[in-house]
């Protein structure tokens, strides 16, 4: 009889399988295959058969058949005197990203660690659109030091009267085992951390700038990953015990729970926050090309360019996350590649709800933690 961690430990291969299967967007793995695929699995057990259905509508839906994207550059509203945030936006998809806005007139900062790997951006970003069109400016941020978060939203305050949209997007993926954060954290789990609490102390300008602005245009974005679907333990999170924070449990887990729990600190703001007229997203880019790979099995550039999509279509899905207008109740939404909204595993659905509400309070707990382990 296998015990939960075998379970775990199958559902984590096999979600990975399931990804390089989706990533195959060039070697063209046909619709059968992929479903005799799934029936053969099935046959374990009903309970297996439920999450591999909802698996294969997710790799389909997320990873392989997907529409054109909704917002492109093109159709950017004016950001004439709008004022953005990105964490990490030298590189992948962020740095798209800056240059869509920077073309349509927006002040965008770039948070990051190193300020000559921003200044090589910066001309990057002037020599691709040479007439000059928004501004670019750098924060030091480190997000795996809480100290260094906290002196860039001072600097941000000191100089800046409104945040239109602050994009929580710089993450570490699967660094080699054992690293933490300056504070002690794992590293990945760290990242979260840091985003929390950049969002926290830049929340009382985002409201400010919310009562000047359209409805439903001032908004934080967080980025999140198929894999919190396809790999995150039920409820997203385990707890552990000893600690009463997130288990660590190897660099792959922990990449996957540090993703859900921007889901969830998405999620939460949302609730928190909408009466406040802020709308809070979580969006999964896609899988697409850019550093992120560099620690892993995908860590040259000839396998990346067969399995991964083109970077700028991750900056299409936090586009439409970020600057899409906002149609009906969607102050709160997941949005998927390549811009349109969809659905979490029904067990992350129900941790997003609180218990009163029916759910299992999961983000409020991972809400809460975060909160107390920041203050
Ligand atoms: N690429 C994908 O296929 C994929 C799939 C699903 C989800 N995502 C999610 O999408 C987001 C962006 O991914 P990407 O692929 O564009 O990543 P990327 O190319 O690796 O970019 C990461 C950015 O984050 C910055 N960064 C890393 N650690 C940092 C820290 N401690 N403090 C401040 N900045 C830091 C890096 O800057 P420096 O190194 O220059 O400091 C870089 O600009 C991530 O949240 C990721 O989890 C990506």
């Amino acid at each position: 009889m296998s015990t939960e961690r075998d379970k775990c430990l199958q559902k984590v291969g096999f979600a990975h399988h399931l990804q390089c299967l989706s990533l195959s967007q060039s070697i063209n793995i046909s619709t059968q295959l992929v479903e005799s695929f799934f029936q053969d699995i099935s046959e374990h057990s009903d309970k297996m058969n439920e999450q591999l259905r909802h698996h294969t509508a997710n790799v389909l839906s997320q990873c392989i058949y997907l529409p054109e994207p909704t917002l492109k550059e093109e159709t950017i509203p004016s950001q004439i005197g709008k004022v953005h945030i990105i964490t990490g936006g030298d590189t992948g998809y962020g740095f798209e990203l800056v240059k869509m806005l920077y073309n349509k007139g927006a002040t965008v900062y770039l948070l990051g660690r190193d300020e000559d790997h921003f200044e090589d951006t910066r001309e990057t970003v002037y020599a691709d659109c040479p007439d000059l069109r928004g501004n670019i400016e750098f924060i030091q941020c480190d997000l795996a030091n809480l100290r260094t978060v906290k002196s860039a939203a001072t600097e941000f305050l000191r100089r800046e009267e409104r945040l239109d949209v602050l994009v929580n997007n710089a993450p570490v993926m699967r660094p080699p085992a054992g690293i933490e954060s300056v504070q002690g954290y794992d590293l990945q789990m760290a990242h979260t951390l840091g985003q929390f609490i950049l969002t926290k102390l830049l929340l009382p300008l985002i409201q400010k700038t919310a009562t000047i602005s359209n409805p439903g245009s001032v908004r934080v974005i967080w980025a999140s990953s198929i894999a919190v679907d396809l790999e995150s333990p039920k409820g997203g999170i385990e707890w552990d015990p000893e600690t009463d924070a997130p288990k660590k449990m190897g660099r792959d887990y922990n990449y996957v729970q540090a993703k859900v729990g921007n889901v969830f600190l998405g999620m939460e703001l949302a609730r928190r926050f909408r009466d406040h007229g802020i709308v809070s997203r979580t969006f999964n880019p896609g899988n697409i090309q850019s550093e992120l790979y560099n620690m892993t099995v995908m860590e040259d550039a000839l396998t990346r360019n067969l399995l991964l999509y083109s970077t700028i279509n991750g900056a299409y899905t936090a586009l439409y996350a970020g600057w899409e207008d906002i149609e009906g109740d969607s102050y709160a939404a997941y949005v998927i590649p390549w811009g349109r909204e969809g659905r979490c595993r029904p067990d992350l659905v129900d941790a997003v709800k609180m218990k009163e509400d029916g759910g299992t309070g999961g983000a409020v707990a991972f809400w809460d933690w975060c909160h107390n382990t920041t203050l």
